[in-house]
């Protein structure tokens, strides 16, 4: 993969993840006050999901016609052709959060090619902070080179995970914390998976666990987390993926894998 592509590529999904950005917030000012009058909590924010969405993706393919996207809202636009770039959007990560005004939102944005993610920038929308990499090139924010947390033990560490939307998934889920609780620092929950990542990539959090993700949400806070030094997988030699994403430093992750393989984190529905 040439460095100029990858650079070129991030480049694009700098520029276009910015303006994303932008909507969403101004989507949040402008139409939140809905909730309370006509339309529900979920309009508001499916409504600035599909804006986002349809934004960033217009954005894209008039730069890059030949490209595919994937996104959260409206799924794979078309079938990509040996070699060429997929994009993967979430255009809100942190839903939630965006519908009650908690400054934890992102645009995610990441470009794959021949299913390998190479570029990816995370904006919260909220704050403006930005975090990006590509493949080989490092993880970044503010002009300063992430390196993770340097924590080796669990007892130490401050571990961030998420739970699913399906109440049957997150009984298991939360019977699993209830557990790893008493063995580390503490727990964090966010609530968008990007910016988790993201964060245990400086350093902010030791690190990051969650089953269910989809792909628009690890895309790239996963890549930005791997450049910067962090492992990130599954279980038992698994990728990372539905089933399990943890994103540790090198000496933390197969002590929190184990942990995780022991109570049975990747089970459940
Ligand atoms: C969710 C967030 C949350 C995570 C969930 C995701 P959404 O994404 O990333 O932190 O725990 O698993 O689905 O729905 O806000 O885009």
């Amino acid at each position: 993969m040439s460095e100029i592509l990858t650079d070129e590529l991030l480049a694009i999904a700098v520029r276009v993840a910015r303006q994303g950005a932008v909507t969403a917030r101004r989507m949040r000012d402008e139409a939140i006050g809905d909730v309370e009058t006509k339309s529900t909590d979920t309009d508001v924010v499916t409504a600035a999901d599909k804006a986002v969405e349809r934004q960033v993706i217009e954005a894209l393919l008039a730069e890059r016609p030949g490209d595919g996207v994937l996104g959260e809202e409206y799924g794979d636009s078309a079938t990509v052709a040996p070699g060429a770039v997929r994009w993967i959007l979430d255009p809100i990560d942190g839903t939630v959060n965006y519908l009650y005004g908690l400054p934890q939102y992102a645009v995610s944005l990441a470009a794959e090619i021949g299913g390998e993610v190479v570029a990816g920038v995370v904006i919260n929308a909220a704050t403006g902070d930005e975090w990006t990499a590509t493949r080989g090139g490092g993880a970044w924010r503010a002009g300063r080179r992430l390196t993770g947390s340097v924590r080796t033990t669990l007892d130490q560490s401050l571990v961030a995970t998420g739970f699913g939307y399906d109440a049957r998934r997150r009984e298991h889920q939360g019977a699993v914390l209830a557990r790893l609780i008493t063995r580390v620092r503490d727990i964090r929950r966010l609530g968008a998976a990007a910016l988790d990542l993201c964060l245990a990539a400086e350093g902010s959090l030791d690190a990051y666990f969650e089953k269910g993700l989809n792909l628009w949400d690890h895309a790239a806070g996963g890549l930005i987390a791997e450049e910067a030094g962090l492992v990130v997988g599954g279980l038992s030699g698994a990728p990372a993926g539905k089933q399990m994403l943890v994103a540790a430093p090198p000496a933390l992750f197969p002590v929190l894998h184990d942990v995780l393989v022991e109570l049975d984190a990747a089970g459940g529905p």
